[in-house]
């Protein structure tokens, strides 16, 4: 492949982004455009949708922070101070991630890191399977998942359900879970701080779950997991690395529900994952 140069433009940008955006670019080149459906996948993914009434842009992603803040007995309107993830920061017990994981869930149960927690009904830790080997990060809650105390239950998590079946796993086999734990009222999307105080959860699950891939899913996932964001219609399709796990961003299924056509590209996006894990639909 051509070697490709960086270009004048481009020399500010920050070594890390300049890898991403080369690695994009020598990805793009080596893949093939064009997707192959399989008209029964595109049936169980497609099926049950409604009529799109309006093509709304998906949500601005935030800057992002990394920093995780000290836990305080009152939520706090600005950004919070600069601490660990509590009880469970310990290394992953060699008789796996359950009970540390479970810990976690207590401590979310009862976060009061920010504001966020004074509208909440349930805290949103997230779940399925422990030990999985594929696990999806979504943004936070919305009604539904506020109400039930379980991520993606809603209309975006019946299409995230398909997408899961599309790619030949059952829910209970991989990881779901949220950037934020508490849902943003009005389905807003997370302010930065209320991203920086949870964002440590976050990672202690991704660290205790280990999972072999992770789909984000959406912008604002995207833009709180990697400090620089070209944006989800940019970075969708393109592994990014996070801490040694490969990250396939993707468009949110509340987008998909929104703008049908949008789908081809996610399933493009699924199929580079189940690529990746071996998967193979049965014909
Ligand atoms: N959207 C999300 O990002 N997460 C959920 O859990 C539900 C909807």
């Amino acid at each position: 492949m051509r070697q490709v140069r960086k270009p004048r433009k481009v020399q500010d940008m920050s070594d890390c982004f300049y890898q991403i955006l080369t690695g994009c670019l020598k990805e793009e080149g080596l893949r093939h455009r064009s997707v192959e459906l399989d008209p029964a996948i595109w049936q169980e993914f497609l099926s049950d949708v409604p009529a799109v009434s309006a093509v709304a842009p998906e949500r601005k992603p935030a800057a992002v922070t990394e920093n995780v803040p000290t836990p305080s007995s009152a939520p706090s309107s600005s950004a919070p101070d600069v601490g660990p993830v509590t009880a469970t920061s310990a290394p992953v017990a060699a008789d796996g991630p359950e009970a540390a994981l479970a810990a976690l869930a207590e401590e979310v149960r009862v976060c009061r890191r920010c504001r966020l927690c004074e509208k909440r009904h349930l805290a949103v830790f997230g779940e399925g399977n422990p030990r999985a080997e594929l696990m999806f990060i979504g943004e936070g809650p919305g009604a539904d998942e506020d109400r039930t105390g379980r991520p993606f239950v809603g209309r975006a998590g019946q299409l995230l359900d398909k997408m899961i079946a599309a790619m030949t796993f059952a829910r209970e086999e991989v990881y779901i879970a949220n950037v934020v734990k508490c849902r943003p009222p009005g389905n807003r999307a997370p302010e930065p701080d209320e991203a920086a105080a949870c964002i440590g959860y976050l990672k202690r699950q991704i660290e205790l779950i280990r999972p072999k891939v992770i789909v984000s899913l959406g912008g604002v996932a995207l833009s709180f997991l990697f400090k620089e964001s070209a944006g989800i219609s940019r970075m969708r399709g393109h592994w990014i690395d996070f801490n040694g796990i490969p990250v396939m961003p993707t468009f949110h299924p509340a987008f998909l529900l929104r703008q049908e056509s949008a789908k081809r590209d996610a399933w493009s996006d699924l199929q580079q994952v189940m690529a990746r894990l071996g998967r193979k639909r049965q014909r």
